[in-house]
């Protein structure tokens, strides 16, 4: 029997990592879990990301995933270590990947990261990236209004401008950097704006294309990858209302990708939805 590989966030923006994985495996089938209910995660602490984070693995555990993609990087800040120490599958996050790519392009060291609250504070990416290299120099930012715009479906236009341009202004003044990371799923999603507010001089590096490419090889190197000819069918699950969840779907996957899919409803909640 095909196994999927089990794909998570507390959102929408888990998608994109779905979206590069769907274009560079296409043989393999794809179990996505977006916990639209409880988004954002970002302003939550360690412990409810924990709880929430295990309650999304459990449900993908009982479809008997080959391997978890934590898409999220508030998730992956927080959990990544309890989870490669329980599961007897292949876990990946998203920090690391995006970590040394952004080692990989920076000409002059100079790092900017943009991420949720709780990614930022966990200073997660700052010490991947120093653990690789330690005289990188970062700067590190919050962005909390991009994730619900996201999740409202506001992906570029006058209004997500405005927000992306004020909520980048510290970061505007830091002439040296050269490379920025996308430290959270949810904002390649706005990367044309990001990439007209901060300026083509800055390079901008997605996690989620990264960890997609770590994906492929991890599958490679343990034997896992599927050679089942069948065109897969993936099955999404959102814990809260569907029908943005499906109209944002259809904006990052267009009409072919779209075809392969189903969406359902998933209740994972064993504690209560705030
Ligand atoms: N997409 C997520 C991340 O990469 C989470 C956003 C949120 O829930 O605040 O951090």
């Amino acid at each position: 029997m095909v196994r999927a590989i089990g794909v998570i966030d507390s959102g929408v923006g888990g998608l994109t990592v779905v979206h590069e994985l769907m274009r560079q495996l296409p043989k393999e089938q794809l179990i996505y879990l977006g916990d639209t209910a409880r988004c954002p995660y970002g302003p939550r602490t360690k412990e409810e990301v924990q709880k929430f984070t295990w309650e999304m693995v459990d449900f993908l555990l009982t479809k008997n995933i080959k391997m978890l993609v934590i898409a999220c990087n508030t998730a992956t800040a927080f959990t990544l270590e309890d989870l490669m120490d329980k599961l007897d599958i292949p876990v990946i996050g998203v920090i690391q990947p995006g970590a040394r790519a952004a080692i990989k392009f920076t000409k002059n060291n100079q790092v900017g990261i943009i991420g949720t609250e709780g990614t930022i504070r966990s200073g997660a990416y700052t010490y991947a990236l120093k653990k690789i290299k330690t005289n990188i120099h970062v700067n590190a930012l919050a962005c909390p209004s991009f994730v619900p715009m996201v999740e409202k479906g506001i992906l570029s236009g006058n209004q997500a401008r405005e927000v992306v341009n004020s909520s980048l202004g510290p970061l505007k003044k830091d002439k040296e950097m050269d490379t920025l990371i996308l430290g959270c799923t949810h904002y390649p999603l706005l990367k044309d704006t990001i990439q007209e507010v901060i300026g083509d001089h800055v390079t901008i590096i997605s996690s989620s294309e990264e960890t997609a490419r770590e994906i492929s090889t991890i599958l490679d190197a343990q034997q896992l990858l599927n050679d089942d000819e069948l065109i897969p069918v993936h099955q999404f699950f959102a814990t809260g209302d569907l029908e943005i969840f499906i109209e944002i779907s259809k904006s990052i996957f267009k009409e072919a990708n779209f075809q392969m899919l189903t969406i359902k409803k998933a209740n994972i909640s064993k504690s209560q939805v705030s």
